[in-house]
């Protein structure tokens, strides 16, 4: 097998345009929500990502005819669900990504029932479905776990055939978990309704999509979503939102290393966390109406904390990025993780280049304690999950001398046309395959 790997030399200021993709987290739901209709369905903005195209292979063994075609960086996703048919889901594809758990969702809501692998992902600590499932099991199923070919795999039922719609109050307003129970009772009897439901923009999303298909769907965006189940649904045309944690990705990077840096195809009102973070920062921003221009910084920069949380509190998948900033910004910084604690596997790479992070643990939360203003070194790390990729990234685009960031499967999972995008703004890096 091919050894595939980004070598980076620090050093070059950043200038010129980044275009943001479609949202990876949006997309994968969208795409995955096309089951619940046998009429045609047209996505356009898909990010060039490897989820995506996993997920392609995942929906073409249900039977769906899939066609992807170009529109300059961007693709649109023609599926067509004619001949879409039940099958149970005891495929590899399935544990590649986290996100195939909506296929609970929609296998529920269109046939009621579904076979499938555990879903992969990113490992960022314990990552329980156990929200999902008992959403599911309000909603009329019943749920068996089994073993197939040595992996855990799951059965679920709706005990009636369909989906009972029920109230169902979420321990935590989890955004997998809002998502498929939103899928599954699409098409469903009755009226159900999600309270403590997760906000996120994605779940807008995923709304806005449903609804275009047909569905009766209010309150996307707040606490409580009422959902008045359908008989079916049917074709529609949808564009995916930008990618708010591409967007301020690339925002922190520029922050850093850039002189004049617009970050376009964005929804400022997404990023409001970030943004208001890096002016405290001391970077210059201006804001217009779908894009961000990094204009430059002040001459010393601020220390911060972070304490990341559920949206529009500051994004967890955007706090790994932060840190590689933060190291380069005089002072003590801190960043409080709440919803994944474990998630600092970046920082000891951070460390070995020569950042001084200290992490500390206690029973609901982690934190990184940055000691900011250290030089960092080129050195040879490892992408242990996705954000943790950019992050190191970002670093050997600071750091003196070379770096190389292996395993970084992990980052073409997420960041469409990474390399490309970066090498247009001035950036040092090249693609190893070996
Ligand atoms: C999604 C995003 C991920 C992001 C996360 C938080 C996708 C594909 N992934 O992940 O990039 O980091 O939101 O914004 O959209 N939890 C439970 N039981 C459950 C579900 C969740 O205890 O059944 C806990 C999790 O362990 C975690 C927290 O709830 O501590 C948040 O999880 P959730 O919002 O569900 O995140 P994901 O959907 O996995």
């Amino acid at each position: 097998m091919s050894k595939k790997y980004f070598k980076v030399r620090g050093g070059n200021k950043l200038n010129g345009k980044v275009t943001i993709s479609g949202a990876k987290n949006s997309v994968l739901a969208l795409l995955i929500a096309s089951v619940l209709t046998d009429k045609q369905l047209v996505i356009e903005d898909v990010p060039a990502i490897k989820d995506v195209f996993d997920l392609v292979e995942i929906l073409e063994y249900l039977g769906a005819n899939i066609i992807v075609s170009d529109q300059g960086e961007r693709k649109i996703i023609t599926i067509d669900n004619k001949n879409l048919e039940y099958k149970p889901l005891l495929i590899e594809q399935i544990t590649r990504f986290r996100a195939s758990y909506y296929l609970m969702g929609v296998m529920l809501g269109r046939f009621g029932k579904c076979e499938l692998l555990i879903p992969g992902g990113c490992f960022l600590g314990p990552r329980p479905i156990d929200l999902h499932l008992k959403g599911f099991e309000s909603l009329g199923c019943e749920i068996e776990e089994f073993e197939h070919e040595g992996n855990e795999a799951l059965r679920i039922t709706a005990k009636s055939g369909r989906i009972e719609a029920d109230t169902i109050f979420l321990d935590f307003p989890s955004v997998g978990a809002t998502i498929n129970l939103l899928l599954a009772s699409a098409i469903s009897n009755g009226t159900t309704i999600l309270e403590n439901a997760a906000k996120e923009p994605e779940i807008v999303d995923v709304i806005t999509l449903l609804n275009t298909m047909g569905a009766n769907i209010r309150g996307g965006g707040t606490g409580v979503i009422r959902i008045e189940g359908r008989e079916a649904l049917k074709g529609c045309y949808h564009q995916v939102i930008p990618d708010r944690i591409e967007a301020g990705s690339y925002l922190m990077l520029a922050g850093l290393l850039g002189e004049n840096v617009i970050i376009d195809n964005v929804i400022p009102e997404h990023l409001d966390a970030v943004v208001s973070k890096l002016e405290q920062i001391g970077i210059n921003m201006t804001i217009e109406i779908d894009r961000i221009t990094v204009t430059g910084r002040v001459d010393k920069l601020s220390p911060v904390k972070i304490q990341t949380g559920v949206y529009p509190s500051f994004a967890t998948d955007l706090q790994q990025v932060m840190a590689t900033m933060l190291t380069q910004v005089d002072g003590y910084s801190e960043i409080t993780e709440t919803i994944y604690p474990d998630r600092f596997k970046n920082c000891h790479y951070l460390n070995d280049m020569g950042a001084n992070i200290e992490i500390k643990r206690s029973e609901n939360f982690g934190q990184a304690k940055i000691e900011g203003g250290t030089k960092l070194s080129g050195e040879v790390v490892e992408a242990t999950d996705l954000r943790a990729g950019f992050s190191l990234l970002f670093a050997g685009l600071v750091a003196e001398g070379e770096t190389e960031v292996h395993n970084i499967n992990h980052v073409l999972r997420g960041y469409a046309n990474i390399v490309k995008k970066l090498q247009n703004l001035g950036a040092d890096i090249e693609l190893i395959e070996e």
